[in-house]
């Protein structure tokens, strides 16, 4: 997929969620769920009100977004077309292949992003403007 993945390749998915009455529990599990191994998690979080994050695209890079708490909007974009998500819910993720360019914005006050990353931190795999990204969408 690649360099050549579209915004309707991005899809939300609902993970069970262990319901009782002391709680909810929600496990997400290495390629049996999603479709990568997990190398790392970070998290956004203490976001001041009314700042953007994201502003990039990855080569290689594939992702599992999820509102741990609070809700933010996800904005996709393959140059083509784009799509927005608002994620407001522990238990669902949005799946972000390779090769998009991602805008995130209306945090809520305390809200926690979780990102499930199919690779470790590189610089390298980052397209960090909008002209690189189109040009390496059309290479
Ligand atoms: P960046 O991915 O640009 O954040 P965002 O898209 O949320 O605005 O990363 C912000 C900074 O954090 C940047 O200097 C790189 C650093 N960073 C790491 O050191 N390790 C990581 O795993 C990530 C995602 C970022």
């Amino acid at each position: 997929m690649s360099k050549n993945s579209s915004v309707f390749d991005c899809t939300l998915i609902t993970f069970d969620k262990n319901h009782q009455i002391k709680g909810n529990l929600t496990a997400v599990t290495n390629s049996n769920q999603i479709p990568f191994d997990v190398k790392r998690i970070y998290y956004l979080y203490d976001i001041p009100g009314g700042l953007n994050r994201g502003g990039h695209a990855h080569i290689e890079l594939q992702q599992l977004v999820v509102a741990l708490s609070g809700s933010f909007d996800i904005t996709l974009d393959d140059g083509n077309a784009k799509r927005t998500f608002q994620l407001s819910r522990p238990n669902i993720g949005l799946l972000i292949p390779s090769a998009l360019w991602r805008e995130l914005n209306n945090f809520s006050s305390g809200s926690i992003c979780m990102v499930l990353a199919s690779e470790i931190y590189e610089e390298k795999d980052y397209l960090r403007t909008y002209s690189d990204f189109i040009n390496f969408k059309l290479k």
